[in-house]
């Protein structure tokens, strides 16, 4: 495996991800992720690269309505580099981010059939809500 190095996300990063979405998550999701949230968001992302090109992303940003809560809207990685431990360490980044921004929580949601993300957000920490129509909550004190 080649070396990953993870930056702050730009703008331009749109387009390398929204490509790969639908890979990655194994069904149609792109329509999620509109540029909006990087020609907006990006000083609050992050993306992981390797000699192979786009290793992982996270996009998320601070909460303008609660001034308490950071979101992540979005993260993946790359099939080949699952279990590495890469969400974990862009999630540490965002969770230094957010407190050294003031924020106290982090929200996400995810679909209820995604239950590698479930799993995934329940080993970093997060309190999981299933509710029986829409989708899974997840929130975790900083
Ligand atoms: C969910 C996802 C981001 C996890 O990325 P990852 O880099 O493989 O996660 P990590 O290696 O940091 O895993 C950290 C811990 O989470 C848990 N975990 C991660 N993937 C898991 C899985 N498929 N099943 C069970 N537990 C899992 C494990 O406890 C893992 O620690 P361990 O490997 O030491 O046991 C990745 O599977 C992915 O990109 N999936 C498709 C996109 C997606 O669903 N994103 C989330 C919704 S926005």
């Amino acid at each position: 495996m080649s070396e990953v190095r993870v930056r702050q996300a730009a703008p331009e990063d749109h387009d390398r991800i929204h490509p790969v979405l639908d890979d990655w998550w194994g069904r149609p999701i792109a329509s999620v992720l509109q540029s909006l949230f990087l020609d907006h968001f990006f000083d609050t992302s992050f993306v992981a690269d390797d000699e192979q090109g786009l290793a992982g992303f996270l996009v998320g940003f601070l909460s303008p309505a609660r001034p308490e809560v950071a979101y992540v809207h979005f993260i993946g990685v790359r099939p080949d580099l699952r279990r590495s431990g890469l969400a974990a360490d862009l999630y540490d980044r965002f969770f230094d981010l957010a407190r050294r921004n003031g924020r106290t929580e982090v929200w996400a949601i995810t679909a209820p059939v995604n239950e590698r993300s479930i799993a995934f957000h329940r080993a970093l920490g997060f309190d999981v809500t299933i509710q029986p129509n829409g989708p899974v909550r997840f929130r975790r004190p900083l």
